[in-house]
């Protein structure tokens, strides 16, 4: 069994992380800079493992916890999304570079491998054609530039100290506890549509969608079997386009009209390939979308009181 360390635990992905790490027997320690916990409870794992107050700027605090826990990995999440990037990027270089490289300088100085949530954002727009890891890089927001500049500060790290890592790429993640950011906005419409009420999806065109439990079971594979030197990993899920999407709410939830959506699609490529991951740690079986859905909605359901 592994002693994983999750930044960012409290957040979407990291709920799914911390619950399929405890499902598989392994020690989590979770660190978080935010108190609000309520993803955990929507997951029944709140107060099942530590949890400490820990901001990712803060390279000594970041430190005493590894130092302290003597973990098999770390993976790393914590971050702002695309909004707040855009509202304040000095705050957000801080964190989303900033804290990417506290963890590569304790990998390199501790000697634990590092998984750490890139993004698909590292993309520009479509092509044309499906796109590989090292193709279409041109990201069109700061969000997309500074985690870019994560893999590349990962790629020197390997390079010149020998640190392992592997970075993931999630596109639209869905699912019960993905409540922040623009493309929050699939699960925001589904659980708007199951209490009858109308949703504006803000964006249009076509979307790779991922559940936040396979992202977590894919950051979790990496961190139990890390690559040598430094991968990044793209992911792909179900390829739909939004008014796809939007049917299948409306079928899942027995409702017509409620929801609607803009027409400007995402200005990132969703046609990825995933070939790089399945060949390391495949294969890899993503949810369907609309057993995707079903069960959002049951875990949001039986979870309503959090
Ligand atoms: N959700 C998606 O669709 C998506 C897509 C691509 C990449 N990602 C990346 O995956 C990671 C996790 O995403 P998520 O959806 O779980 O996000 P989230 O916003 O739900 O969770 C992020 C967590 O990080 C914490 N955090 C933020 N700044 C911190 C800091 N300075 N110190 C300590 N904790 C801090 C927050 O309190 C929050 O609990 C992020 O790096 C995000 O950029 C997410």
């Amino acid at each position: 069994m592994a002693k994983v360390v999750v930044s960012g635990i409290a957040g979407c992905i990291g709920s799914w992380v911390a619950l399929h790490l405890l499902s598989g027997g392994h020690e989590v320690v979770g660190l978080d800079f935010s108190e609000e916990h309520h993803r955990l409870r929507l997951l029944g794992i709140d107060g099942a493992f530590p949890l400490y107050r820990a901001d990712v700027r803060d390279f000594d605090a970041l430190r005493d916890h590894v130092r302290q826990a003597q973990p098999d990995a770390v993976i790393h999440l914590a971050a702002f999304q695309v909004p707040t990037c855009k509202a304040r990027p000095l705050a957000c270089v801080e964190v989303n570079v900033g804290g990417t490289l506290n963890f590569l300088e304790l990998a390199r100085s501790e000697g634990f491998p590092l998984v750490y949530a890139s993004s698909a954002a590292v993309f520009g727009p479509d092509l044309g054609r499906t796109l590989g890891e090292l193709e279409g890089l041109t990201p069109q927001n700061l969000y997309g530039v500074f985690k870019r500049t994560g893999e590349e500060m990962a790629r020197i790290y390997a390079q010149d100290y020998g640190v392992r890592s592997a970075g993931f790429r999630p596109y639209v993640v869905y699912g019960p506890g993905r409540d922040v950011g623009m493309t929050a906005d699939i699960t925001l419409a589904l659980l708007h549509a199951a209490r009858g009420e109308p949703f504006h999806i803000r964006f249009g065109g076509t979307v790779a969608l991922q559940h936040a439990s396979d992202v977590a079971r894919a950051f979790i594979a990496a961190a139990l079997d890390p690559p040598e030197g430094a991968r990044v990993y793209n992911l792909r899920g179900a390829v739909v386009a939004v008014p796809e999407i939007v049917a299948l709410i409306e079928r899942v939830t027995e409702t017509r009209g409620l929801i609607t959506h803009g027409t400007s699609p995402l200005p990132i490529a969703a046609d990825i390939s995933d070939a790089a991951f399945q060949r390391d740690y495949g294969p890899f079986a993503y949810k369907d979308l609309e057993t995707g859905f079903r069960e959002t909605l049951e875990v949001w359901r039986a979870g309503a009181h959090v």
